[in-house]
């Protein structure tokens, strides 16, 4: 459980959602969600495997435009907003998509200099610098030189977040991070990302489909099903809740209201839909 949770009230809002709507085809995928998350706080966002979580990080990220609905990152509304005017905003937040997506052809050093080459206009070797400050805090110093071939799938996550922290940003969007690594990284992973971003103040929203990554990051929890917000809360209310959904996501069982029927058609846009 997140040692530091935060009675977030007090806290000027970082993200706010105001009755989000995304249909794809038809068909809503996000439902009329509204969301609110303080500075510093990490949000979870927690529901099972196609139910719109990496559709609504899509929208929160300015990739993505709803068919209604607001998004305010760090108090301005985005999904009107130019291009010019989001890249400034864009700057100020960092992301851990699945995947993690390193640079094969590039260093370790080399991947977490990107962001700092691409948006600003720093010398070398202040970029030498905050590069080795940024590895050292997800713990990989000396490692700079190495390629992504010749290092761990949790180490790969490591140096993504490294460069996901590179810019220093205010907001860290993370999808599914720990997807893929066995429990034991799974847990280290997620240590380093609340170590992180309690330690720099960052906000973060962290999208995830694992109970075990909720108990040890959360601050607050908005669960999704079926595109709409079902459960908004705490760690301990989440284990308290008496909802038949929510209880059957957190026990992991297969008999409950969350069906796994999924038709033929919906399988296969899945599997082809992007992260
Ligand atoms: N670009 C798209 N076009 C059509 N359908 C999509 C697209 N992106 C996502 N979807 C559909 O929206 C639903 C939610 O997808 P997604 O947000 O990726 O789920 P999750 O991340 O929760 O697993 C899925 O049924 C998926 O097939
Ligand atoms: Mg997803």
């Amino acid at each position: 459980m997140s040692t530091t949770a935060i009675s977030n009230s007090n806290l000027p809002v970082h993200i706010e959602v105001k009755n989000l709507v995304r249909a794809f085809d038809g068909r809503r995928v996000l439902d009329n969600i509204s969301l609110k998350v303080h500075k510093g706080e990490t949000m979870v966002i927690l529901g099972g495997s196609g139910c719109g979580k990496s559709t609504l990080l899509r929208h929160l990220i300015g990739s993505l435009k709803p068919d209604a609905g607001e998004i305010w990152l760090l108090g301005k509304e985005i999904t009107r907003m130019q291009d010019q005017e989001f890249a400034e905003i864009r700057k100020k937040f960092g992301m851990l998509f699945q995947g993690g997506a390193l640079l094969n052809s590039m260093s370790v050093g080399e991947n977490v200099a990107l962001p700092l080459e691409e948006h600003t206009n720093l010398s070398p070797e202040i970029i030498d610098i905050m590069v080795k400050m940024k590895t050292g805090m997800v713990g990989l110093t000396g490692f700079e030189h190495l390629m992504p071939s010749q290092i761990s799938g949790g180490m790969k996550k490591r140096v993504a977040l490294a460069r996901a922290i590179a810019m220093d940003p205010e907001i860290i969007f993370f999808d599914e991070p720990t997807a893929g690594l066995d429990p034991v990284m799974t847990a280290v992973v997620d240590l380093l990302i609340n170590n992180l971003c309690k330690k720099l103040g960052i906000t973060a929203v962290v999208v995830t489909h694992d109970m075990a990554s909720v108990n040890r990051i959360a601050d607050h929890i908005a669960m999704i099903h079926k595109g709409k917000l079902v459960f908004e809360g705490s760690v301990p209310q989440i284990h308290a809740s008496t909802d038949p959904l929510v209880r059957q996501f957190i026990n992991g069982e297969a008999d409950g209201p969350i069906s796994f029927q999924q038709s033929g058609d919906d399988y296969l846009k899945s599997l082809f839909a992007s992260t």
